[in-house]
This record gives structure tokens, sequence and C-alpha cells, in this order.
């Protein structure tokens, strides 16, 4: 590859939602794009996909194979574009690539969130680079702000709306009242949502996108399995409406903060106060708010998923890598001197929750639950009586800040009490 090349040549392996977007900025926007790089063009030359048949539509057909090989050994590809996502086989995919001597540009949150080490020290190995932008806030250059915009500072924290399509089903609950199934349907029809939506709706896709974030942001090396997750499954429009007549609005909060000498990563909902800049998120949008230690607070924003923002983010990093070639240097070396500390256990995050009860409506009821309260040093912040129907009361308790461990053997007390008929939800409270 030398500096003096006509154009950048490219590979795709995928050509769905982000594959498309990708191939579409390539053409709209072919001149500012040559423009920026001083002459030189940016090509799509091969697209691999399973079934090229289906694609002939959309594409030249001699661009198509189903045989990656034909993209690893043409000298003429400059950069592997991995756009299928998943584990398997995209993981042999970027090492092919990465051994081959291409650079490599990714999307997958998965696999840089699991396999991120041996990534970049295959990168260094064959002298070449992998970027990763579009695998965390969809169109948001996030990983660029942590590698360069906020790189004289110390992050204390980060918390990040990070999955557009929760986002866009709690919004959707909230505003219009419609249902979990038809909400999420329009989500995957939009094309925010993952093949399986499941890694969505159960936080997965958002545990991942945090253990990036940890080392972009903090520069510290979590795994997956350190990040307790927890998703949206669970949440009912009844809690959305509660919480919100109390001040707070509930979104899919994704976190990694410094704690003393630790860490702690989670992603669970998260009922968050209505004028803090996160409560103002809608729809795909996503958003990363900050904590560092010369900055202060910053939050960036932006849409989080769909085919041209993220197929932006995926352009960024090819324009990076095209920047670089021409100037004959690379910035490999920024993710490899991550740190590591030992990680928090979800039983010792401190926070407030929220729960609502279905009680006996009866003389007494409330003082047996207070009494529970005080019993296990529960201090309450509010107590609001809500419906009464068939002799069973709605009670919602916010409760000051508390270990998890304790505010679980604290609901093991209350499901023991015969006044409490069934504890409907819990929702932590504040960031
Ligand atoms: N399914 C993801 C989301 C796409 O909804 O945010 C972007 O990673």
């Amino acid at each position: 590859m030398t500096a003096s090349k006509p154009a950048i040549t490219l590979g795709l392996i995928g050509f769905g939602n982000v594959g498309q977007g990708v191939h579409e900025i390539v053409n709209t926007n072919q001149a500012m794009i040559a423009q920026r790089l001083g002459g030189q063009s940016v090509n799509i030359k091969t697209i691999c996909v399973r079934t090229p048949e289906k694609y002939k539509h959309l594409v030249q057909t001699e661009t198509l194979t189903n045989n990656p090989n034909d993209i690893f050994t043409d000298p003429d590809i400059d950069i592997v574009v991995e756009v299928i996502g998943g584990e398997d086989p995209a993981y042999d995919y970027i090492v092919q690539a990465l051994s081959h001597k291409k650079h490599v540009v990714t999307a997958n949150k998965e696999l840089i969130a699991k396999h991120k080490k041996t990534f970049f020290e295959l990168a260094k190995q064959h002298d070449v680079d992998i970027l990763f932008e579009a695998s965390v806030g969809g169109g948001i250059p996030i990983i660029k702000s942590f590698k360069v915009g906020y790189s004289a500072n110390q992050m204390q924290s980060v918390y990040g709306i990070l999955n557009g399509t929760t986002n866009y089903i709690l919004t959707k609950l909230f505003e219009d009242q419609q249902a979990f199934d038809t909400v999420l349907k329009d989500a995957q029809a939009l094309g925010f949502a993952e093949a399986d939506p499941t890694a969505d709706v159960s936080g997965l896709d958002a545990a991942y996108k945090i253990v990036i974030l940890t080392a972009v942001a903090l520069k510290l090396d979590i795994q997956i399995d350190d990040v307790f997750y927890q998703g949206i499954d669970a949440i009912q429009l009844t809690d959305i409406q509660y919480l919100n007549d109390m001040g707070f609005r509930v979104k899919l909060i994704a976190k990694a903060t410094r704690v003393m000498d630790k860490v702690f990563a989670a992603v669970y909902p998260t009922a968050i106060p209505v004028d803090h800049p996160l409560a103002m998120v809608r729809n795909e949008f996503n958003a990363i708010f900050s904590m560092g230690n010369m900055v202060g607070e910053s939050m960036i924003y932006g849409k989080g998923a769909g085919s041209l923002p993220t197929g932006s983010a995926v352009m960024s990093d090819i324009l990076d890598i095209a920047f670089d070639i021409k100037a004959q240097l690379s910035r490999r070396h920024l993710e490899t001197s991550l740190g590591t500390c030992p990680v928090l256990s979800i039983d010792d995050n401190q926070t407030e929750f929220y729960i609502r009860l279905s009680v006996s409506d009866e003389p007494g009821a409330l003082e047996k639950i207070t009494n529970t309260c005080s019993d296990a040093s529960i201090n309450i912040s509010k107590l609001i009586q809500k419906e009464r129907l068939n002799n069973t009361a709605t009670v919602v308790i916010l409760t000051s800040q508390v270990a998890e461990s304790a505010f679980n053997s604290f609901k093991q007390k209350l499901k023991g009490l015969s006044v409490v008929h069934a504890i409907d939800a819990v929702i932590r409270v504040g960031l």
C-alpha cells in the first residue's frame, strides 16, 4: 500500500443494512470524499455475501462474491469492512483480513467487546489498523471523542443510552402508549434492531458497547461477564407513568464508573430526573454523558442506529485509515495499553430503588411495610398509595441509596409479609 495510489480500495463483507449504507455514502459523497483525500477516491471493489444473486439489483454482478478469500488475497484491496455482525464467522474473517495485512473497519460490537486485545495485537503484528467507530453509538463519533477529544482527561464515568431499539421502544411506550410488540416490530422495520432483537431487548447489545467504552474512555480492560445487565422486557407502562409523576424518565442506561479503586459496569433500566440531559434523548437517538477530571460533564448525542448513521461512522474510519495510508503512519497503538482493575459486584452497587407493591387494603398494612423498611435500615424517601381495587391497594415506595444486597434481603422480607400480595416492579433510580 503506497501513499500515491489513485484510490483506496474496499472489500465489504456483508451487505445488509449497514453495508448498503456504506455503499450509498461512497456513491453520494464520492466527489467530496476524493477532495478531502487530496484527489484519492474510495472505491468498493468486492462485496462478499452468502447469496450474491439476492443483490444483483443493487450492485454490479462482478462486484459480488460468496468467497471471502477473493477479498483477503486481492492485492488491490486496502481495507476490509466487516459488517455481517455476530461472532461466527466474522471472528475468522477479521483474523484472516489482519493476517493478510489488510486494515479492518468493523461495526461488530460483540467481537470488539470479546476479542479486542487479540485484534489489537494482531493488527500491531501485521502493521495495519482495526477501527470500530460504528460499534458504539451508531453515527456518533464517540470512539474518536474518547481517543482524541478527551485524551487530556482521566475519565471518571460514562453513562450512555447505547441502544437505539430499546430507546425507541421506551419512547413510544410512554409518549404514544403503543404496545411493546408493535413498537419492536416498527424498530425492526426501520433497521434499528439486530437480526435477532433479543440482544437489544435483554440489554446484551448495550453491555457489549459499555465494555468497549470502558476500554476507550476509562482505558480499562473488562470482559462481558463483568457487566451486570438487565433489559426492558419487564418494564410496564404503569411504572413509567408513576415515575413520570414523581419527576423521572425511565431509560436503559449503560454505565461504567470508577468507584474508589474499582470499576463498576452495568446496564439496566434506570429512572433518571426529567431534567437530566439523558432524559431528553428520544426514539432511536443515543447519547453518551461522561465526566472527565478536566473537562467536567459533557454529552454527545446523535442517531444510534440505522443504515446511514451507522454507515457514516464506518466511512469515518475508512477516511481515517485513508489519511494514515497517505501520511504513511499508524495510530494503532492507542488501545494496546489497557489497564486492569477489580470490578465492583452488583451486590455492592449503591442505588435508590422504586418498588411497586400490591398490598391488602386493610388497617395496619402500611405500618407492617414501613416497619419492615426500618428493620432492614431502608430509608423511605417517598411512599404513595395509588389505586384501590378489590381489597388490594397499589403502593409505590422510593428508597434512599442502599446496597443491592441489602435491598434484596429487604425484598425477601417484604415477600414474607401476609399483607404483601406481590412485588410488581422494581426499578433503580438515579445514575
Ligand atoms: N441494534 C442496535 C441498536 C444497532 O438498536 O442500537 C446499533 O448497534
